[in-house]
């Protein structure tokens, strides 16, 4: 589904940007760059410009930028495949048909053809909740105080009467086969095809791009089920699909939310808290984890405080730290989950409770020592004995002996006998294996005493970098690649699109086209298009180029360092950093040649 790169080359080469801006924007020239009324914001002095030989245009005033493609996106408010389109047939370049296997036409049909079922379902218990039929629907979700915005933007609906829904998609002309493959009905041997949900609160689920993928259904009251899914389908697949992320992946506060349920990421959004999201009825998965990692290394875990939720989130460490993710555990004492919370000390009471979230390792030692009668001396003994051999399963011996000395300062314990203790049971090799994982996590992002403006400059340069690059590929990524990984660049776009790219450069295999088209979401895929598509000066000299990526690299890795900097974690971090110091030091006193 992409076009070659170099046709998009040469639509952007036959399009002077020059021309195509001056249609919109009454442009004069000042120097060798046009200046005029930037057209993204409101102003009356220009700080618009267009730069005819590097291609690109810049607003001093918005920061808003890009090239012939970004411009006529942002513009005319197209998609890159539109934009694209437009500037081919105004350059009179015949775009290639894009080929695809009979097979694949088959099955992006069915795709389509599910999605459109679950999309009618939905906005047809959408409208029944605001009929009378719907009416008690609409009591529950306003008992359950939601504004009618949030019932909005989530798209809660009602399935009535039993077979109301069905009924309506055939006569939309669906097929049952259709009907079916979208995980609506099921079928009875008696009485054949039969609505899954009925007489209950919808919640369509959401895939990032906010199409509907699937349901769930609730009882209203008591009832069982209580809630009731759609099956895995073509389209749904509850190991890579989260609640809430559609919203909350444009939240970028820095951290992100996990939670249970349906109802706790609603109330959550509902009092500000967009970062929101929740596995639904599965527990946490790997795939859960590499999604998240997309957006975010700092994740807060608020589930249920009872035995279930303690057990959900003592599994979900391990998973989030294997992903690179660290987490934290978010209180709720002495309410039971994040909705009940909110309803009753407020959304202020909650951000301080996210501020005070708790690391992984301190969540589980104190998990661990519930099971202890500490007034005891015998059970304090097996505690601090369970205690020491878990700190005895952190390899790296610093962040063994920080860990270590802070437990003996909580837990009153000389820090010498709870040292030895640890050590022995590493001689021992008795170090408890299981839940291991939660030992190990991750270093914490602490974006939020970040200035944003020190950020914006730390994305800029890892654009720029993006450009440089892409700009001679092969040559300028052997200059920098000693120096810089993807996991250098911030969590998000930039660090998936520096992923792929550099390892289509290993590869040998440069298909930038094929990146732009990873990034479905229009506004990220104008960033890519953006930062791959932008030309750099050409006049710039060698030297020049060289100083300019040696300040870029320097930049990029004293931001990764903050972000690794181990004020937790694992050896990795703890190793990395120490390395990444050394690379740092190294280049400031040098300058990256190509
Ligand atoms: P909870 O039982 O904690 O539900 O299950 P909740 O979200 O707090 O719901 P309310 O507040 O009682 O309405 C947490 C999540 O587990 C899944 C749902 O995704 C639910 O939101 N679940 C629960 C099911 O899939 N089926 C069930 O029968 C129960
Ligand atoms: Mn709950």
């Amino acid at each position: 589904m992409y076009y070659p790169e170099e046709i998009i080359e040469e639509v952007r080469n036959r399009n002077n940007i020059v021309d195509v801006v001056g249609s919109c924007v009454n442009l004069k020239k000042k120097g060798t760059n046009y200046f005029g009324l930037c057209p993204f914001h409101n102003e009356k002095t220009p700080s618009f410009s267009v730069s005819e030989t590097k291609q690109i245009y810049y607003c001093f005033g918005c920061g808003a930028g890009g090239n012939v493609i970004s411009f006529v996106m942002n513009y005319e408010n197209m998609t890159f495949q539109e934009a694209l389109k437009v500037l081919a047939d105004r350059a009179g370049v015949k775009l290639p048909e894009i080929e695809e296997s009979a097979e694949e036409k088959r099955k992006a049909g069915e795709r389509a053809r599910i999605l459109s079922v679950l999309k009618d379902a939905a906005s047809f218990y959408y409208k029944t909740l605001r009929t009378p039929e719907g009416k008690a629907g609409l009591e529950y979700f306003k008992k359950r105080g939601l504004s009618p915005d949030m019932m909005h933007s989530f798209g809660l609906g009602f399935a009535g009467k039993r077979n109301e829904v069905c009924s309506f998609l055939k006569e939309k002309g669906y097929s049952e086969k259709e009907i079916n493959d979208a995980g609506l009905v099921y079928i009875d041997e008696k009485r054949g095809m039969q609505d899954r949900f009925w007489n209950r609160v919808m919640f369509p689920i959401m895939d990032v791009n906010n199409r509907v993928i699937g349901f769930g259904g609730r009882v209203m009251g008591d009832g069982e089920p209580k809630y009731l899914n759609s099956p895995e389908t073509v389209v749904f697949d509850k190991g890579k699909n989260l609640y809430g992320l559609n919203i909350a992946r444009k939240s970028r506060k820095g951290y992100m939310i996990a939670c249970e349920g349906y109802m706790d990421v609603i109330s959550l959004h509902q009092a500000g808290f967009t970062e929101a999201v929740a596995s639904l009825g599965t527990a946490f998965t790997i795939d859960h984890a590499r999604i998240l990692k997309r957006y975010t290394e700092d994740l807060r875990l608020t589930y249920d405080s009872d035995g279930a939720g303690v057990k959900a989130a003592l599994r979900a460490i391990p998973i989030l730290r294997e992903a690179g993710i660290s987490a934290k555990i978010i209180h709720l004492e002495p309410y039971k989950d994040p909705d009940e919370f909110i309803k009753n000390l407020g959304s202020e009471e909650f951000k301080k409770r996210i501020e005070n979230a708790e690391k992984s390792l301190s969540f589980e030692i104190h998990i661990m020592q519930r099971a202890y009668d500490m007034s005891d001396p015998e059970g304090r003994t097996h505690f601090q004995q369970k205690m020491a051999k878990r700190l005895a399963a952190i390899d790296n011996e610093i962040e063994r002996n920080n860990y270590t000395e802070a437990f003996a300062a909580e837990y009153m314990i000389p820090t010498d006998v709870l040292k030895r203790a640890v050590e022995e049971s590493r001689l021992m090799g008795d170090t408890s294996v299981e839940g291991r994982g939660a030992f190990y996590s991750r270093a914490v992002t602490d974006r939020k005493n970040k200035k944003s403006t020190a950020k914006d400059g730390v994305s800029e340069a890892q654009k720029l970098l993006l450009t440089y690059i892409s700009e001679e590929p092969e040559r300028i990524y052997k200059a920098v690649s000693p120096y810089i990984s993807y996991e250098d660049f911030s969590p998000g776009i930039l660090r998936a699109a520096a992923e792929d790219f550099f390892k289509q450069i290993e590869d040998r295999d440069i298909r930038i086209g094929a990146i732009i088209n990873k990034f479905e979401d229009p506004e990220e895929q104008r960033q890519i298009a953006e930062v791959f598509n932008t030309t750099l000066d050409p006049e710039l000299s060698n030297s020049e180029k060289e100083k300019a990526l040696t300040d870029l690299v320097v930049k990029i890795k004293k931001d990764s360092l903050k972000r690794h900097s181990a004020d937790e974690g694992d050896i990795d971090p703890i190793q990395r950093t120490i390395q990444e110091k050394k690379v740092l030091e190294k280049l400031e006193k040098m300058r990256i040649t190509i």
